[in-house]
């Protein structure tokens, strides 16, 4: 484990405090191992639990500048919480901006 436990608990319990249920899905991080696999891994694992449960908006299909993206994930937005270096490192953060500035828009629920 590379990443200290203290900032991610404290990052999780921010989330708890905001989502309570989303709490209860959260995965510490990725897949156990410590690292994320990619912008696609970081989207489902974390932004996901969110953006693809109606608490957070929309944020795929958009176009959304990558910039934006990783500013938003950084400082925070209002209701949304800040992730800081040590939760999501500087090159997941930039995989998954890029993954959703691109991406096209999910498909409907049914
Ligand atoms: C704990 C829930 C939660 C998680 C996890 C989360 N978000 Fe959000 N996000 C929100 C909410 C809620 C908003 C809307 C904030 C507002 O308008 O008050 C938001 C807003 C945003 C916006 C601005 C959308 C707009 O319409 O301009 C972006 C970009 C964004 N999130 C990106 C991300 C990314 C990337 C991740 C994953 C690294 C992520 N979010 C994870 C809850 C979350």
């Amino acid at each position: 484990m590379s990443l200290p436990a203290f900032p991610r608990a404290a990052v999780r319990a921010a989330i708890c405090l905001a989502v309570p249920l989303a709490c209860l899905s959260l995965p510490a991080v990725a897949d156990g191992d410590g690292q994320w696999h990619g912008g696609a891994n970081v989207y489902e694992k974390l932004c996901g639990h969110c953006h693809e449960a109606g608490v957070g908006p929309q944020i795929k299909g958009r176009q959304l500048p990558a910039q934006y993206i990783t500013a938003v994930v950084r400082h925070g937005f209002r209701a949304m919480p800040a992730f800081p270096a040590s939760f999501i490192d500087e090159n997941a953060l930039q995989q998954v901006a890029e993954y959703i500035s691109t991406a096209t828009a999910a498909p409907a629920k049914p």
